[in-house]
Protein backbone atom coordinates (compact mmCIF):
# COMPACT_ATOMS: atom_id res chain seq x y z
CA UNK A 1 0.00 0.00 0.00
CA UNK A 2 1.53 3.18 -1.28
CA UNK A 3 0.98 6.24 1.33
CA UNK A 4 1.43 9.56 -0.36
CA UNK A 5 1.81 12.76 1.95
CA UNK A 6 1.31 15.63 -0.35
CA UNK A 7 3.30 18.23 1.82
CA UNK A 8 4.18 21.76 1.54
CA UNK A 9 4.99 24.45 4.35
CA UNK A 10 4.08 27.24 1.74
CA UNK A 11 0.33 28.09 1.43
CA UNK A 12 -1.55 27.72 -1.36
CA UNK A 13 0.60 26.30 -3.96
CA UNK A 14 -2.20 23.88 -4.73
CA UNK A 15 -1.57 20.92 -2.15
CA UNK A 16 -5.51 20.23 -1.51
CA UNK A 17 -6.62 20.99 -5.61
CA UNK A 18 -3.40 18.01 -6.45
CA UNK A 19 -4.85 15.69 -3.89
CA UNK A 20 -8.00 15.70 -4.30
CA UNK A 21 -7.46 15.45 -8.17
CA UNK A 22 -5.54 12.47 -8.04
CA UNK A 23 -7.84 10.88 -6.17
CA UNK A 24 -10.62 10.93 -8.37
CA UNK A 25 -8.09 10.02 -11.28
CA UNK A 26 -6.54 6.95 -9.59
CA UNK A 27 -9.95 5.81 -8.13
CA UNK A 28 -11.10 6.38 -11.81
CA UNK A 29 -8.24 4.45 -12.96
CA UNK A 30 -9.80 1.47 -11.09
CA UNK A 31 -7.64 1.46 -7.56
CA UNK A 32 -9.51 1.91 -3.85
CA UNK A 33 -8.24 5.54 -2.97
CA UNK A 34 -8.35 6.67 0.79
CA UNK A 35 -7.19 10.41 0.96
CA UNK A 36 -6.77 11.56 4.67
CA UNK A 37 -7.21 15.25 4.89
CA UNK A 38 -5.07 16.49 8.26
CA UNK A 39 -5.45 20.17 7.65
CA UNK A 40 -8.38 22.31 9.49
CA UNK A 41 -9.35 24.33 7.06
CA UNK A 42 -10.92 21.42 5.59
CA UNK A 43 -10.76 22.08 1.96
CA UNK A 44 -9.97 18.70 0.83
CA UNK A 45 -12.81 17.17 3.25
CA UNK A 46 -15.12 20.09 1.59
CA UNK A 47 -14.26 19.56 -1.56
CA UNK A 48 -14.84 15.97 -1.53
CA UNK A 49 -18.25 16.35 0.35
CA UNK A 50 -19.48 19.58 0.36
CA UNK A 51 -19.73 19.81 4.18
CA UNK A 52 -16.96 20.47 6.82
CA UNK A 53 -19.31 19.28 9.74
CA UNK A 54 -18.57 16.02 9.72
CA UNK A 55 -19.37 14.20 13.09
CA UNK A 56 -16.11 11.81 13.22
CA UNK A 57 -13.17 13.20 12.04
CA UNK A 58 -9.54 12.97 12.00
CA UNK A 59 -9.77 15.00 14.98
CA UNK A 60 -11.15 12.14 17.09
CA UNK A 61 -8.48 9.65 15.62
CA UNK A 62 -5.68 11.48 16.89
CA UNK A 63 -7.03 13.40 19.91
CA UNK A 64 -9.40 11.09 21.20
CA UNK A 65 -7.83 7.24 19.81
CA UNK A 66 -11.13 6.08 17.76
CA UNK A 67 -10.36 4.18 15.29
CA UNK A 68 -9.30 5.67 11.59
CA UNK A 69 -11.69 2.73 10.14
CA UNK A 70 -14.64 4.70 12.15
CA UNK A 71 -14.52 7.89 10.34
CA UNK A 72 -13.75 6.94 6.94
CA UNK A 73 -16.79 8.05 4.67
CA UNK A 74 -17.39 6.81 1.39
CA UNK A 75 -17.64 9.93 -1.70
CA UNK A 76 -19.60 10.65 -4.76
CA UNK A 77 -16.81 8.71 -6.30
CA UNK A 78 -16.88 5.40 -6.45
CA UNK A 79 -13.45 3.71 -4.90
CA UNK A 80 -12.53 7.00 -3.59
CA UNK A 81 -13.02 7.28 0.19
CA UNK A 82 -12.28 10.04 2.86
CA UNK A 83 -11.25 10.57 6.00
CA UNK A 84 -12.17 14.31 7.07
CA UNK A 85 -11.21 16.75 8.77
CA UNK A 86 -12.18 18.93 11.42
CA UNK A 87 -11.80 23.14 12.35
CA UNK A 88 -10.38 21.81 15.75
CA UNK A 89 -7.63 20.26 14.63
CA UNK A 90 -5.91 23.96 14.20
CA UNK A 91 -5.67 23.06 18.10
CA UNK A 92 -3.69 19.84 17.37
CA UNK A 93 -0.22 21.53 17.93
CA UNK A 94 -1.53 22.33 21.89
CA UNK A 95 -3.36 19.40 22.47
CA UNK A 96 -0.82 16.87 21.23
CA UNK A 97 2.04 18.60 22.47
CA UNK A 98 2.35 16.41 25.64
CA UNK A 99 0.90 13.29 24.24
CA UNK A 100 3.82 10.31 24.23
CA UNK A 101 4.26 9.07 20.86
CA UNK A 102 2.19 12.36 19.27
CA UNK A 103 3.98 12.00 15.53
CA UNK A 104 2.95 8.49 15.15
CA UNK A 105 -0.24 8.63 16.23
CA UNK A 106 -1.62 8.84 12.17
CA UNK A 107 0.83 5.85 11.63
CA UNK A 108 -0.48 3.99 13.73
CA UNK A 109 -4.28 4.47 13.08
CA UNK A 110 -3.27 3.68 9.26
CA UNK A 111 -1.81 0.46 10.20
CA UNK A 112 -5.44 -1.11 10.82
CA UNK A 113 -6.31 -0.07 7.34
CA UNK A 114 -5.66 -2.71 4.93
CA UNK A 115 -7.78 -2.51 1.83
CA UNK A 116 -6.57 0.81 0.20
CA UNK A 117 -4.34 0.78 -3.10
CA UNK A 118 -3.32 3.96 -2.59
CA UNK A 119 -3.58 6.38 0.48
CA UNK A 120 -3.29 10.40 -0.70
CA UNK A 121 -2.84 12.78 2.82
CA UNK A 122 -3.36 16.42 2.38
CA UNK A 123 -1.51 18.43 4.93
CA UNK A 124 -1.52 21.80 5.84
CA UNK A 125 0.82 24.96 5.26
CA UNK A 126 3.14 24.73 8.31
CA UNK A 127 5.28 22.23 9.48
CA UNK A 128 3.39 21.10 12.67
CA UNK A 129 2.74 18.01 14.73
CA UNK A 130 -0.15 17.47 11.69
CA UNK A 131 2.43 17.40 8.47
CA UNK A 132 5.00 15.51 10.65
CA UNK A 133 2.72 12.63 11.30
CA UNK A 134 1.81 12.90 7.79
CA UNK A 135 5.63 12.41 6.89
CA UNK A 136 5.69 9.38 9.34
CA UNK A 137 2.78 7.52 8.04
CA UNK A 138 3.78 8.25 4.38
CA UNK A 139 6.11 6.17 2.17
CA UNK A 140 6.39 8.93 -0.57
CA UNK A 141 6.34 12.41 -0.27
CA UNK A 142 4.85 14.75 -2.71
CA UNK A 143 5.68 17.91 -3.46
CA UNK A 144 3.32 20.45 -5.01
CA UNK A 145 5.69 23.80 -5.76
CA UNK A 146 3.87 26.62 -7.38
CA UNK A 147 4.89 28.21 -10.41
CA UNK A 148 5.03 32.23 -8.92
CA UNK A 149 7.41 34.15 -7.10
CA UNK A 150 9.28 32.92 -3.70
CA UNK A 151 8.58 29.08 -4.91
CA UNK A 152 11.73 28.03 -3.87
CA UNK A 153 11.31 29.97 -0.61
CA UNK A 154 10.55 27.88 2.68
CA UNK A 155 12.17 24.77 0.74
CA UNK A 156 14.88 24.89 2.92
CA UNK A 157 13.08 23.87 5.79
CA UNK A 158 10.80 21.41 4.16
CA UNK A 159 14.34 19.79 3.81
CA UNK A 160 15.55 20.45 7.16
CA UNK A 161 12.36 18.71 8.63
CA UNK A 162 12.61 16.13 6.48
CA UNK A 163 16.31 15.12 7.36
CA UNK A 164 15.36 15.84 10.54
CA UNK A 165 13.06 13.36 11.25
CA UNK A 166 14.67 10.87 9.03
CA UNK A 167 17.89 11.49 11.15
CA UNK A 168 15.60 10.77 14.28
CA UNK A 169 12.78 8.99 13.93
CA UNK A 170 14.01 5.93 11.77
CA UNK A 171 11.57 6.77 9.03
CA UNK A 172 13.06 6.75 5.28
CA UNK A 173 11.00 9.81 3.80
CA UNK A 174 11.69 10.11 -0.08
CA UNK A 175 10.46 12.21 -2.02
CA UNK A 176 8.89 10.50 -4.75
CA UNK A 177 8.38 13.68 -6.89
CA UNK A 178 7.68 17.41 -7.30
CA UNK A 179 4.48 18.71 -9.46
CA UNK A 180 5.06 21.83 -10.49
CA UNK A 181 1.81 23.95 -10.94
CA UNK A 182 -0.21 27.11 -11.99
CA UNK A 183 1.92 27.63 -15.17
CA UNK A 184 0.67 30.66 -16.50
CA UNK A 185 3.24 30.78 -19.59
CA UNK A 186 5.00 34.14 -18.57
CA UNK A 187 8.51 34.11 -18.29
CA UNK A 188 8.50 34.31 -14.82
CA UNK A 189 6.81 30.86 -14.66
CA UNK A 190 9.46 29.31 -17.03
CA UNK A 191 12.42 30.67 -14.88
CA UNK A 192 10.87 29.61 -11.90
CA UNK A 193 10.07 25.75 -13.14
CA UNK A 194 13.85 26.00 -14.35
CA UNK A 195 15.31 27.02 -10.50
CA UNK A 196 12.92 23.99 -9.23
CA UNK A 197 14.63 21.48 -11.84
CA UNK A 198 17.84 22.88 -11.08
CA UNK A 199 17.21 22.53 -7.33
CA UNK A 200 15.11 18.96 -7.27
CA UNK A 201 16.55 17.18 -11.09
CA UNK A 202 14.53 15.00 -12.58
CA UNK A 203 12.59 14.49 -9.13
CA UNK A 204 10.55 17.19 -11.00
CA UNK A 205 7.38 15.76 -13.22
CA UNK A 206 7.55 16.38 -16.70
CA UNK A 207 3.57 17.03 -17.00
CA UNK A 208 3.54 20.77 -15.76
CA UNK A 209 -0.31 21.85 -14.73
CA UNK A 210 -0.88 25.25 -16.34
CA UNK A 211 -3.21 27.98 -14.68
CA UNK A 212 -6.54 27.41 -15.10
CA UNK A 213 -6.54 23.64 -16.13
CA UNK A 214 -7.52 21.96 -12.47
CA UNK A 215 -9.38 25.31 -11.30
CA UNK A 216 -11.97 24.73 -14.25
CA UNK A 217 -12.68 21.16 -14.30
CA UNK A 218 -12.63 21.01 -10.69
CA UNK A 219 -12.50 23.72 -8.46
CA UNK A 220 -11.78 23.01 -4.99
CA UNK A 221 -13.57 24.65 -2.20
CA UNK A 222 -16.78 23.34 -4.15
CA UNK A 223 -19.16 19.84 -3.60
CA UNK A 224 -17.12 17.24 -5.86
CA UNK A 225 -18.52 15.25 -8.53
CA UNK A 226 -20.23 17.75 -10.24
CA UNK A 227 -17.57 18.48 -12.44
CA UNK A 228 -15.31 16.14 -14.94
CA UNK A 229 -11.94 15.23 -14.36
CA UNK A 230 -9.23 16.86 -16.27
CA UNK A 231 -7.48 15.60 -18.97
CA UNK A 232 -4.41 16.52 -16.40
CA UNK A 233 -5.51 13.99 -14.13
CA UNK A 234 -5.51 10.84 -16.74
CA UNK A 235 -2.00 12.52 -17.92
CA UNK A 236 -1.15 12.40 -14.05
CA UNK A 237 -2.75 9.25 -13.10
CA UNK A 238 -1.13 7.54 -16.27
CA UNK A 239 2.44 8.94 -15.28
CA UNK A 240 1.94 7.37 -11.65
CA UNK A 241 0.56 4.24 -13.05
CA UNK A 242 3.80 3.86 -15.21
CA UNK A 243 5.99 5.03 -12.46
CA UNK A 244 4.01 2.61 -9.14
CA UNK A 245 3.30 -0.01 -11.07
CA UNK A 246 6.69 -1.70 -10.74
CA UNK A 247 7.07 -1.68 -7.20
CA UNK A 248 3.05 -2.55 -7.17
CA UNK A 249 3.31 -5.77 -8.20
CA UNK A 250 0.43 -7.88 -9.40
CA UNK A 251 -2.06 -7.21 -6.50
CA UNK A 252 -2.55 -3.50 -7.17
CA UNK A 253 -3.09 -4.23 -10.58
CA UNK A 254 -6.23 -2.87 -12.01
CA UNK A 255 -8.60 -4.81 -13.80
CA UNK A 256 -8.22 -5.53 -17.51
CA UNK A 257 -11.02 -3.21 -18.57
CA UNK A 258 -9.49 -0.38 -16.89
CA UNK A 259 -6.43 -1.11 -17.96
CA UNK A 260 -7.45 -0.98 -21.49
CA UNK A 261 -8.81 2.12 -21.37
CA UNK A 262 -6.25 3.81 -19.20
CA UNK A 263 -3.85 3.33 -22.08
CA UNK A 264 -5.36 4.00 -25.20
CA UNK A 265 -2.86 6.89 -26.51
N1 LIG B 1 -4.07 24.76 -12.17
C1 LIG B 1 -4.69 25.71 -11.48
N2 LIG B 1 -5.10 26.85 -12.10
C2 LIG B 1 -5.70 27.81 -11.43
N3 LIG B 1 -5.96 27.79 -10.12
C3 LIG B 1 -5.58 26.70 -9.44
C4 LIG B 1 -4.94 25.60 -10.08
N4 LIG B 1 -4.66 24.66 -9.13
C5 LIG B 1 -5.13 25.17 -7.99
N5 LIG B 1 -5.68 26.39 -8.17
C6 LIG B 1 -6.25 27.28 -7.16
O1 LIG B 1 -5.17 27.76 -6.34
C7 LIG B 1 -5.65 27.99 -5.02
C8 LIG B 1 -4.72 27.30 -4.05
O2 LIG B 1 -4.84 25.90 -4.27
P1 LIG B 1 -4.98 24.89 -3.05
O3 LIG B 1 -6.04 25.31 -2.10
O4 LIG B 1 -5.06 23.55 -3.64
O5 LIG B 1 -3.54 25.11 -2.39
P2 LIG B 1 -3.01 24.53 -1.01
O6 LIG B 1 -1.56 24.38 -1.14
O7 LIG B 1 -3.80 23.34 -0.62
O8 LIG B 1 -3.38 25.73 -0.04
P3 LIG B 1 -3.21 25.71 1.56
O9 LIG B 1 -1.74 25.85 1.81
O10 LIG B 1 -4.00 26.88 2.03
O11 LIG B 1 -3.76 24.41 2.03
C9 LIG B 1 -7.08 27.47 -4.97
O12 LIG B 1 -7.95 28.57 -5.08
C10 LIG B 1 -7.20 26.59 -6.20
O13 LIG B 1 -8.51 26.54 -6.74
MG1 LIG C 1 -4.80 22.95 1.16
Amino acid sequence: MRVFCLANNKGGVTKTTTTVNLGYGIARAGYRVLVIDTDAQCNTTYSLTGRMDQESTLFDVLINGTKLTEVIMPTQQERLFLAPSSINLSAADLLMASAPGRERKLARALSQVKDFDYILIDTPPNLGVLTVNAFIACTDVVIPIALTTYALIGIGILERTMQELRDNLDVELPIFGVIANLDDHTKLSADVLGAVREHFGDRVFQTVIPSGSLAKSCPVKQPFGSSEPSEYVEERCKQWWHQNLPHDGAAHRPDPGVHAAFHPR
